[in-house]
């Protein structure tokens, strides 16, 4: 009872402090058993069972001023002669950034806050919790001695408990840093509820978890993952609406698709976020797509493939009329051009041609320019990571180096991903023998990356200047090597 923000919190409580189910809300927990009960019919059904915490204690039981349990003795704790309660262990200073009235943190130096923490935890393993989703701990109530604290505990118990925190507001790698070998996994994104606007920015998080190596780091039993928060698809109510009216979500089939997709590609842990008593079958089989679930859960080195936009085409030398790393520019659009990938359907993407022997050039799509920009088709080396390429005499595939420069091959690399501030990466690095620089020039005018099969295109830098517009792409290594 009283779960707004705003609330003190008058939840059932014990005489040491300690949350139990609300006898009305949850009939079967009165003998005493807490939530043994359920946990017994969820893992009957083949399920485990999962509940959502406040960090800390309760304002409710600082107030009371309530004993500590001591697991090891079953008595209050009693150290150094006095016994400790509520008030000596909670942190009044530090209360819940979302629920600041309701619960605080816990003074994790002392043999008293831990005992507590410890007489929480062994109570949920033994009411049979298999997962302990842990909010007021993470992201703007970041608390690393807590987090510490509580993974400790749970790695004394018989029973595996996954420890998942939250909440993921202003939370960067950065500030994952420390507490991803402690944890599960953890929310690195703000709410995602049923509309785009949140969860478009989960794709610039999900790039930034993947490029710094955090999917899948060393975790609390294995590896842990930053987690993109739920898929709020079929049949649902609004957000803070603990009953209904029900409805239906308010995100297209598309955007429920693209958001499944990245979830898969990033690797986060999967939640449905509607009522599973109400599943319709388009939900259901977007959520159990097997592809999709083979991705997420078998897939590696994911990553955002960079929309490319560097090489930024700089001014002309006078004499030579070419750009200082040697590219011809088209100087009509203030040498604005920039050379970029998109998905081959995109029209944007024809437009490159053979010019003669061993250059590759784009004449269209550039007002009044001819041959803006020529690259030169080099000799193929064999790749050495395990892509089949056709080694034929016409040469289908290639690399491509840059015009009179020493610049490297033409790469459509996944890492580094470019920020807008590194926008002046070039896309030509050391060539080497790796599918990353392969290309093939198609009839119709296209040129293809052969590790993406994504296509090379130009844009005007205007277009490329915000890049959280616009198509996102990204790639893996399956299961089995191959390229996703
Ligand atoms: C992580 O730990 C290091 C070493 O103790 C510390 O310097 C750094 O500030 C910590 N980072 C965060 C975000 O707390
Ligand atoms: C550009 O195209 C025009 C007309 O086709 C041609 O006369 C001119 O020589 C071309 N310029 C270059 C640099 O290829
Ligand atoms: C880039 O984003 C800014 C801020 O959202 C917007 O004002 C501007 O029009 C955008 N530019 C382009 C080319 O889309």
């Amino acid at each position: 009872a009283g779960s707004g923000v705003g609330a003190y919190g008058f939840d059932s409580m014990d005489q040491w402090g300690r949350p139990y189910p609300d006898p009305q809300r949850f009939p079967s927990g009165r003998g005493g058993g807490g939530f043994r009960p359920i946990a017994d019919k969820v893992h009957a059904m083949g399920l485990k069972f999962g509940i959502h915490l406040m960090n800390g204690i309760s304002t409710q039981a600082v107030n009371a001023n309530t004993p500590i349990l001591d697991v090891r003795t079953g008595k209050a704790y009693v150290e150094n002669g006095r016994q400790w309660r509520a008030r000596d262990i909670g942190l009044t200073h530090r209360t819940c950034a979302w629920m600041p009235k309701g619960f605080m943190s816990v003074n994790t130096d002392l043999g008293a806050g831990r005992a507590f923490l410890r007489s929480l935890y062994r109570q949920y393993a033994d009411w049979g919790v298999d997962f302990v989703k842990l909010d007021c701990i993470f992201g703007a109530d970041y608390s690393p001695k807590e987090i510490v604290t509580v993974s400790e505990i749970l790695k004394e118990l018989e029973r595996p408990v996954v420890l998942s925190i939250s909440p993921g507001t202003a939370v960067t790698p950065a500030l994952a840093e420390n507490i991803t070998q402690h944890v599960d996994m953890y929310r690195v994104t703000g709410d995602d509820w049923d509309s785009w606007k949140d969860v478009r920015p989960h794709f610039d998080v999900a790039r930034s978890f993947a490029a710094a190596n955090k999917i899948g780091a060393p975790g609390l039993r294995g590896r842990s993952w930053p987690d993109l928060d739920m898929l709020p698809f079929g049949w649902l109510t609004d957000a803070g609406a603990n009953q209904g009216p029900h409805r239906t979500t308010s995100l297209t089939f598309d955007e429920q698709t693209t958001q499944m997709g990245l979830w898969s590609m990033a690797k986060s842990p999967l939640m449905y976020g509607g009522d599973l008593r109400h599943l319709d079958d388009r939900t259901f089989n977007l959520i159990t797509h097997p592809t999709l679930l083979k991705i997420n859960h078998h897939s590696r080195n994911n990553m955002e493939f960079g929309y490319i936009h560097s090489e930024r085409a700089s001014k002309p030398d006078e004499q030579s009329g070419r750009s200082k790393s040697g590219y011809p520019v088209d100087v009509t659009n203030n040498g604005g051009m920039v050379l970029g990938l998109s998905t081959c359907s995109d029209k944007s993407a024809v437009g490159w041609h053979r010019s003669s022997e061993d250059r590759i050039c784009r004449s269209h799509g550039i007002q009044n320019g001819n041959a803006s920009f020529c690259i030169s088709k080099a000799k193929l080396l064999p790749t050495s990571d395990g892509v089949t390429m056709s080694s034929g005499e016409d040469q289908a595939k290639f690399h491509l180096t840059g015009i009179d420069t020493d610049d490297g091959c033409l790469d459509a690399s996944v890492s580094p991903w470019r920020t807008s501030s590194a926008s002046q990466t070039p896309m030509f690095s050391a060539c080497e023998q790796h599918t990353k620089q392969v290309w093939e020039l198609t009839e119709n005018g296209q040129l293809v990356s052969s590790y993406s099969g994504l296509c090379a295109t130009m844009r005007s830098n205007k277009e490329g200047e915000n890049e959280t517009t616009g198509a996102r792409a990204w790639t893996a290594i399956g299961d089995k090597g191959t390229f996703i």
